[in-house]
């Protein structure tokens, strides 16, 4: 059960609206410029339609499935998002707890509130860590390395931000980390701190200092050079990038536009899957975030040609209404959610959600 009394993760998103500082809230919901990209990621899904067969026997439903190898209990994994401590004390801490509880996995972003170590010693189950490369290489490397060490079977590599999009919610409210927030990856390196900063975001002008936008395809092989893990690509929406990650070492992608917080005007994911499905031909595996709010979405993901989908936002929410066990519930809503579309779809297991079950509008 939701907390909160919400009956869905839309509702939910209402609970910690009335929860959280608007400065968070903001941040947590905005996208870039109009949010024309945020809207469709989530409209997009509506107009995919489940062409459901009858008469199969779904008396029995598996909804386990493997990524990179990793077996996980449904194709729900959790997204790689910042600064969790904002929505509840235990921060990434209480959601690397309830992924493991749901037995999948969690992606912990390389701007957490908590270092990787900690994470990774709290949670039962697998860990990917995602990166962001710094102008800083030495401080970059070494945080792969810590990531490894600390126990991390997956490094995401996110591709969409050579800058931070401009998010408007942010430069009106000049987001900043209050007193006691760092990124606890990077403070031994000197870029712990999202300072305060007159008339823009905080975190735009962070992006803008110490990220390097020079990043290119090769240096996703030099990124395969240092690490032993295996290597997926954040915030693809073309084939032929798809298949240039195939090219450079990954395992593979993440179909993502960033839930519309980088370019604002790109395509919504669910439009873009199958492409982009279609041309990597199963050579690595394809995983997608962007909108997903039901386990309908999900039967379609999976239908449309992805092993797993990942949830940004409602997780947040779950955090910020009622922490580990809200993030939890958010996770078990959807297994729920997908479990009875599977059912109705006639669905006894992932593999069974093939490409004639959809159709888009
Ligand atoms: C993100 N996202 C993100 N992605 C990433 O690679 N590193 C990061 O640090 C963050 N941080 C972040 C913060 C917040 C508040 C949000 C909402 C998103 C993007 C995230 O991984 C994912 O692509 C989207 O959130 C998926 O869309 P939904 O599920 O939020 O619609």
């Amino acid at each position: 059960m939701l907390p909160g009394g919400a009956l869905n993760l839309v509702e939910l998103q209402e609970a910690a609206r009335e929860r959280l500082p608007a400065i968070t809230y903001d941040y947590y919901a905005s996208g870039a410029h109009d949010e024309h990209t945020l809207r469709e990621n989530e409209a997009a899904w509506a107009r995919v339609h489940l062409h459901y067969r009858v008469l199969v026997d779904v008396s029995a439903r598996d909804l386990s499935t493997t990524v990179l190898g990793t077996r996980v209990s449904m194709p729900i994994l959790v997204a790689p998002t910042a600064f969790h401590r904002l929505a509840c004390p235990d921060g990434e801490l209480a959601t690397a707890r309830a992924a493991s509880r749901a037995r999948t996995v969690m992606c912990l972003s390389s701007l957490s509130n908590t270092g990787v170590e900690d994470v990774c010693a709290v949670s039962g189950g697998p860990v990917w860590f995602q990166l962001y490369v710094y102008r800083d290489r030495a401080a970059t490397e070494a945080l792969v390395a810590r990531a490894e060490a600390a126990g991390a079977s997956a490094l995401v590599l996110t591709v969409d931000a050579p800058l931070l999009g401009r998010r408007e919610r942010d430069v009106r409210n000049r987001f900043h980390l209050p007193d006691g927030l760092r990124v606890e990856n990077l403070t031994a390196a000197g870029h712990g701190d999202v300072a305060l900063r007159s008339g823009e975001s905080g975190l735009a002008a962070y992006f803008a200092e110490k990220l390097d936008p020079s990043l290119t395809w090769k240096d996703v092989a030099w990124l395969r050079s240092v690490t032993r893990v295996p290597l997926l690509v954040k915030g693809i929406v073309r084939p032929d990038d798809a298949r240039r990650a195939i090219d450079h070492g990954a395992s593979g992608v993440v179909v993502s536009n960033h839930g519309g917080r980088q370019l604002d005007g790109s395509p919504a994911t669910a439009a873009v899957l199958a492409p982009i499905a279609n041309a990597v031909q199963g050579r690595i595996e394809v995983l997608i975030d962007g909108g997903v709010r039901r386990g309908t979405d999900v039967l379609k993901a999976l239908s449309l040609g992805a092993r797993a989908v990942l949830i940004g936002r409602p997780i947040l929410w779950g955090l910020a209404v009622a922490g580990e066990d809200g993030a939890l519930a958010v996770l078990e809503t959807l297994r729920h959610e997908l479990d009875h579309a599977m059912a109705l779809a006639g669905c006894a297991r992932v593999s069974d959600a093939t490409h004639d079950l959809v159709s888009s509008a």
